[in-house]
């Protein structure tokens, strides 16, 4: 079975960017502990990043066509897009919400989701291993979608 990661705007700089808020673990190595971890619960991982909103909702679309699920952290995008809110509405594929900071500790304009609507879950917080915690939620529940 496979799943989709999906990092939006600025994710590629994780490593330097604001590593304060975000810490010093880059994209690549998230992505390459994402794919080890979903392959030993026995799922098939593929990532993909922009920092344009369009080609987030074109790899949502897309998903349809070889994933079970996704893991989205869609950054800033998070607290604008309607838009990414209704292709997710519009693909009925689980969704789990993610982030490295805990966006309700934050400034009060990243306390709205627009994609927590929609989503199977939330898990923000944790730093990388939100990512970890956001495979093991979203594959537990394709093994067992009813608990
Ligand atoms: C983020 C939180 C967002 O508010 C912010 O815009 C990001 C990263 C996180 O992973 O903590 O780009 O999604």
């Amino acid at each position: 079975m496979n799943i989709l990661l999906l990092n939006g705007p600025n994710l590629n700089l994780l490593g330097t960017r604001q590593t304060d808020v975000y810490g010093g673990t880059t994209l690549d190595e998230i992505e390459q502990n994402a794919i080890e971890h979903a392959k030993a619960l026995g799922f098939e991982l593929t990532c993909l990043q922009s920092n344009h909103e369009g080609v987030l909702i074109d790899a949502i679309h897309d998903a349809r066509t070889h994933a079970k699920g996704i893991i989205l952290n869609a950054g800033a995008f998070t607290h604008t897009s309607v838009a990414l809110m209704d292709a997710i509405s519009s693909v009925k594929l689980p969704v789990v919400e993610v982030h490295l900071s805990n966006i309700h500790a934050r400034e009060a304009f990243r306390h709205k989701s627009f994609i927590a609507p929609v989503a199977l879950g939330q898990i923000a917080g944790f730093g990388p291993n939100s990512y970890i915690l956001a495979i093991d939620a979203l594959t537990s529940h394709l093994k067992a979608p009813d608990r």
